[in-house]
């Protein structure tokens, strides 16, 4: 794992914007894996920026979201295609049907998971997965104790999650949906390169254990160490837990100046 800590929010934004932009300019037809909750935003508000001052061009990238909530219509402001668009997708020069969201109104919900699957087989598989995590280690919607090995399903969120989330539903946890849809972890896996965005202090503990932790399945994040090419984007809060976050630091600092872009 790469752990890259930087002062504060918005470099780590403008750094893993950087890393997705190189990917789109070398490849123009590229996969991403999109994730949604508030760690994302700054990056791709950043994204926003390139896209419109820069040229960068999204017009032939193909995309696939880790997750949604089951039950709320797209149209529902807290549903993550809605998300999608407020803070993405209606500012850049995406093509519409290069988009996939997860239905959380599929009728027939094992079909269209095994569709989706195959969705992303079809698309050449994902060269970049962006990831949050949740305080509990989540990643998607993985949460503790599922199958590290497990395809894109239906979960059932925890109490925690269910807390967390409130905040987005009137501070009320029983609006929060109980289910959603959500990558597997080993989904997440097959990404060529997973991408994972960590702020403040609330995510300190899911974080060293992702890091520092053994793994298992009570942190789902933790089968990143697994990954031939994770990088943890965090700030100094986020970072606040890490034995080694000296070490980590001194790592990048010397990194030589071509790989320095993330
Ligand atoms: C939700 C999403 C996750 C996200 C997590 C953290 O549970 N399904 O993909 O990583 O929230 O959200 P936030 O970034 O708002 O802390």
């Amino acid at each position: 794992m790469e752990i890259i800590i930087s002062p504060d929010q918005k470099q780590s934004n403008i750094t893993a914007a950087r890393l997705i932009a190189r990917q789109i300019k070398e490849n123009p037809q590229s996969v991403l894996g999109m994730a949604t909750g508030s760690s994302p935003i700054g990056m791709y508000q950043e994204l926003i920026r390139m896209h419109k001052e820069e040229e960068l061009d999204f017009s032939q990238v193909t995309t696939f979201n880790l997750d949604e909530y089951v039950g709320l219509p797209k149209t529902h402001d807290q549903s993550y295609y809605y998300f999608m668009q407020e803070k993405l997708f209606n500012h850049i020069n995406i093509a519409p049907a290069n988009v996939h969201i997860p239905d959380g109104m599929a009728a027939d919900m094992p079909a269209y998971c095994a569709e989706y699957e195959a969705k992303i087989k079809q698309a050449g598989g994902i060269d970049i997965q962006v990831l949050g995590i949740g305080s509990d280690g989540h990643i998607g919607f993985n949460e503790p104790t599922s199958s590290l090995a497990s395809r894109t399903r239906i979960k059932t969120l925890t109490k925690q999650t269910l807390e967390d989330n409130s905040r987005f539903f009137d501070g009320d946890e029983s609006l929060v949906p109980r289910h959603c849809i959500t990558m597997g972890i080993g989904t997440i896996m097959e990404a060529r390169m997973n991408l994972l965005l960590a702020f403040g202090e609330g995510k300190a503990k899911a974080i060293a254990d992702t890091i520092e932790g053994p793994i298992t399945s009570m942190v789902p994040a933790s089968i990143l160490q697994h990954h031939e090419q994770a990088k943890v984007f965090i700030d100094e809060d986020a970072a606040s837990n890490l034995k080694l976050k000296d070490y980590y630091k001194w790592v990048y600092s010397g990194k030589p100046g071509w790989q320095k872009d993330a």
